[in-house]
């Protein structure tokens, strides 16, 4: 490396000085994930005057339909911003001005393979991030693919997972971004969760080459550790086990800490008894090598989708005398874990009770489970006939009357009641904590928003499946033959280019990604906005039940995990989901009383709550006197030196700021759509900005545009 001379030193540090900046520079604002800047520009005395400093629109002008949800979280490198467009263009802003550098198009002359996109990696002057099954590598200077990585500038999510599967044409693709040690780009990945789930290894590429360096299983294999947590042959079927959360990293210790989905199929295990490690769990591997050095389960044996939602957080804290470094972690179920950074063990007492143990024919559940006991929890855990909403006497009657037909309603109010053909309601799916994660000060208060929103779930044996795939096909085939076939063909096959073949879709996209195509379009393809719920799942049904792979004909495999052929796979597990459903009242509002989202600082040093403030209104109940309820929210918040919370995520489509003291709102902006995602600030020659991807969607109006905001007068 070449020496300076301390007058070049000056020079330097003079030039950078004149266009100095501070970044924002990877997601979560660093690798410890903590949502945090050291900016105090804007603060307590000013936001109130906050305001607009630029809007750039980042949809596709030729697209006029598909537009939807932007998750994605911006990094800012030396002043330039990097961010996605809802349909997955990358793009570098100049950060002061907002003014496009240039855009890169992954699909260009391809059809989109369109999923969420959380954040982007950066690394020595590239970006990472994922498009369907590949992870590009873009020059962040010209915006083009670097020829020299992996395959012309991408690498496939599919390396390292053939091993027993054949996962090619599987789900698989990442939401969360990549995180960096040293030279190596480490990655989870978003894969199903039904019988034809890829297993969700986590993977350490060469951030050079492309090369696959090393692969952890979170499902272990012939002598592995853990592997007697699972059937025999269970290595050979079973999928899920993602991290589609995303990563954080300790540098010093040179250890990469993620967690963990469940275990396919979601919300039956009969075929995989055991704890089924490392399912739910935070992991801290070996960042060099990919080598196990501790893990925390969470959930044993999950039949509830329990994921870890979120990449955890790492701080050091003073506890009990001693400063200790740490990791946070919160989850779906609405708890928070502090973890010994070193080993893994709790700061703070878990009992570990019985629960209930009767599940579906073939079930194994766990016999014990996990709580925590400080902090308290972030939700409530069990839905009981006094939680039901309480908004209007009909809102009442009207959930009252569903929550009377489950099992809920005859059994003492337990969040881990197995799943049951009759009907269990539960919270804790679309969180407690969610994909955007948390913020930690250095003072040691961590801030989470959380969800709380009743579902309920009632399982179906595959011969009652069959019986009524059999009725739907019906249905599916003639609303398909009325609406579809003209375009598609009556056989189905499209017409060669562009109108795709449809007797293959199963292997291209998920249910979810063709009932969203149905209802919105895509590029030439109308949207459908007539079909009801059900006629549209009716089709889908017909399209995917001739060949979907996990539910293939006359599959009558003995249901034990003893007797499972492993070579059946994609497999149709015996008891899949016929109702998964948010419980709503009549209005659509959440069936339970609020509060429905909740904003919560917590003191780590002791474990005990701050403040708890609702998060997001409905104008037309605060109107009839019903105080702010919260609402669900998508995105995390940001936490900044002055004093400030930042956080939208909510369906009132503001973007807010809070006191982080007293969790009282100091300013409020209505975005153009609702910005489902979380903020960032960084500074620019002098200027304070924070930014925020609006991209709507959820059922809402939907746009393109990434706003920024400063302080009057300044640049
Ligand atoms: C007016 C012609 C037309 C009609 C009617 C039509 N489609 Fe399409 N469909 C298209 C075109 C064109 C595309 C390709 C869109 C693109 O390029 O992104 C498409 C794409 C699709 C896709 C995505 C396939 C893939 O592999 O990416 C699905 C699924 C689909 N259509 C389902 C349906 C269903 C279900 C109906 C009836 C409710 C329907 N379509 C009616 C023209 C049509």
């Amino acid at each position: 490396m070449k020496k300076f001379t301390p007058l070049l030193l000056i020079i330097v540090a003079a030039c950078t000085h004149s266009h100095s900046h501070t970044d924002y520079r990877a997601y979560g604002g660093n690798a410890a994930g903590n949502r945090y800047s050291p900016l105090s520009r804007i603060n307590k005395t000013n936001v109130s005057t906050l305001q607009l400093a630029w809007t750039y629109n980042s949809a596709d002008t030729n697209i006029a339909k598909h537009e939807h949800e932007i998750q994605c979280q911006p990094i800012v490198i030396d002043g330039i911003l990097y961010g996605t467009s809802s349909t997955l263009k990358l793009f570098a802003l100049d950060a002061a001005t907002g003014k496009q550098h240039w855009q890169f198009d992954p699909f260009k002359n391809k059809r989109p393979r369109i999923n969420q996109c959380r954040g982007i990696t950066w690394y020595a002057g590239r970006l990472f991030y994922a498009t369907g099954s590949d992870c590009w590598c873009v020059d962040a200077n010209t915006g083009t693919p670097v020829n020299s990585f992996g395959d012309s500038g991408h690498i496939s999510l599919y390396a390292g997972l053939d091993l027993n599967h054949p996962v090619e044409g599987l789900y698989v693709t990442a939401t969360s971004p990549g995180i960096i040690y040293k030279n190596t780009l480490i990655i989870g990945s978003a894969v199903s969760e039904s019988g034809d789930a890829a297993p969700g290894y986590l993977r350490g590429f060469d951030a050079r080459s492309g090369k696959l360096l090393w692969t952890f299983h979170t499902i272990p294999q012939p002598g592995e550790p853990a592997y007697n947590t699972w059937p025999k042959d269970a290595y050979k079927f079973a999928g899920g086990v993602n991290n589609w959360s995303g990563l954080s990293l300790d540098e010093k210790r040179g250890t990469v800490y993620f967690g963990t989905g469940s275990p396919s199929s979601d919300f039956y295990g009969g075929d995989r008894p055991g704890d089924n490690l490392y399912s739910d769990c935070i992991l801290a591997l070996d960042a060099a090598t990919g080598k196990l050095r501790w893990y925390f389960q969470t959930i044993h044996h999950d039949l509830w989708d329990r994921d870890i939602p979120c990449p955890p957080n790492l701080t050091t804290i003073e506890y009990n005398g001693k400063k200790t470094d740490v990791l946070v972690q919160s989850t779906k179920d609405g708890l928070v874990y502090v973890l010994d950074r070193d080993n893994g063990t709790s700061l703070f007492p878990i009992e570990e009770r019985p629960v209930p143990t009767i599940g579906l024919p073939g079930e194994h559940p766990a016999a014990t489970q996990r709580y925590p006991q400080k902090p308290l929890p972030l939700a409530r855990q069990t839905i009981a006939d006094t939680d039901l909403t309480n908004i209007s006497p009909q809102a009442h009657a009207f959930v009252k009357n569903i929550y009377d037909h489950t099992t809920n309603a005859k059994s003492p109010p337990d969040k881990f009641l197995p799943p049951d053909t009759l009907g269990t309601l539960l919270v804790g799916y679309s969180g407690g904590a969610e994909w955007g994660g948390n913020a930690i000060d250095p003072a040691g208060i961590f801030y989470q928003n959380s969800n709380e929103a009743p579902w309920l779930l009632k399982m179906i044996s595959r011969e009652d499946r069959q019986k009524q795939a059999a009725g739907n096909a019906n249905l599916g085939s003639a609303l398909y033959a009325t609406n579809c076939a003209a375009c598609h063909g009556a056989n189905r096959k499209g017409n060669g280019h562009e109108i795709p073949d449809l007797t293959t879709v199963a292997q291209r996209l998920r249910p979810a990604d063709i009932a969203s195509i149905v209802i919105h379009g895509q590029n030439r393809m109308p949207s459908f906005p007539q079909l009801s719920e059900p006629q549209r799942a009716a089709i889908i049904n017909y399209l995917l039940g001739k060949q979907n792979p996990s539910r293939p004909p006359g599959n009558d495999q003995p249901l034990t995990a003893e007797h499972r052929d492993p070579t059946n796979f994609p497999y149709s597990p015996p008891y899949t989901s016929r109702v998964w459903d948010k419980l709503t009242d009549s209005d659509g509002y959440p069936g339970i009383k609020p509060p429905w989202g909740t904003l919560n600082a917590i003191d780590l040093r002791t474990g005990d709550y701050r403040w708890r403030v609702p998060l997001g209104e409905f104008p037309e109940l605060t109107r009839k006197g019903i105080p702010p309820t919260g609402m669900e929210s998508y995105g995390g918040p940001l936490v900044t030196a002055g004093g400030l919370l930042f956080i939208a995520g909510t369906r009132d489509e503001m973007l807010r700021a809070f006191d982080t003291r007293t969790g009282t709102i100091v300013w409020q902006y209505h975005l153009p759509n609702a910005g489902f995602a979380t903020p960032i600030t960084y500074e620019v020659d002098g200027t304070q900005y924070i930014v925020i991807a609006a991209g709507g969607g959820r059922g809402l109006p939907t746009g393109g545009n990434y706003l920024a905001f400063k302080l009057p007068g300044t640049k």
